[in-house]
């Protein structure tokens, strides 16, 4: 796909979750670029409550290779087809980048460093959307896993919030639809006392 420039209301509108990527490769140096330009995201006293672990190019098919061998509990008792089906959710995609935020001891600080990561996260899906690139926000629950962490170097006191695919795809999924932001809101007003 061209270079799109959408406006800022059409990619937050046209952005889908892409898990049915078409194999195209995405360059170590696209995401990166994506993430120079996500960073802005705001976070409470500029605490910058993110890193990354990133696996693109050739390091994302070496990453796999381990993965498929990595004996995730869940995944022992799969038989070769199911498994290669169940890889199929990753090998399918050309990198991934996993977020890993602090966990501040405070619960207030915690939220606040998880919802800065989230915008910046958002921020990455629009930006890449921009550019024609899919992203998936994914929690599998092997991150959470302490022999996964350690093949990602996570150090005890963070946590890894989401693998985030990147890939190209043919189709953009249908839209799945949201809530009316009727049933939503309630128009506060003062009640006489
Ligand atoms: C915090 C979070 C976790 C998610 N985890 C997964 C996941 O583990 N697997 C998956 O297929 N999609 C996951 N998604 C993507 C959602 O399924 C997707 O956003 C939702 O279906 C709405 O579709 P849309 O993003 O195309 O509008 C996750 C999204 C978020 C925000």
């Amino acid at each position: 796909m061209d270079e799109q420039a959408l406006s800022v209301r059409d990619a937050i509108i046209t952005r889908r979750s892409i898990k049915s990527f078409n194999g195209q490769p995405v360059e170590q140096r696209e995401i990166t670029d994506i993430l120079e330009d996500a960073i802005w995201a705001p976070n409470h006293g500029n605490r910058n409550p993110w890193r990354f672990v990133l696996a693109a190019e050739e390091e994302y098919q070496q990453f796999l290779d381990i993965l498929r061998d990595f004996g995730i509990p869940k995944w022992k008792e799969l038989s070769d087809e199911t498994l290669e089906k169940q890889m199929s959710k990753f090998t399918n995609a050309s990198a991934a980048m996993f977020v890993i935020v602090p966990e501040d001891a405070r619960q207030k600080q915690r939220l606040e460093d998880f919802a800065a990561a989230s915008m910046l996260i958002q921020n990455i899906q629009l930006l890449a959307w921009d550019k024609g690139i899919g992203t998936c926000w994914k929690t599998p629950g092997f991150l959470d896993d302490p022999k996964f962490r350690s093949l990602l170097g996570i150090q005890p006191g963070e946590r890894m919030i989401s693998m985030l695919q990147f890939g190209h795809f043919d189709e953009s999924p249908k839209a799945k639809p949201r809530t009316a932001v009727e049933e939503l809101v309630t128009f506060w007003q003062p009640t006489e006392s």
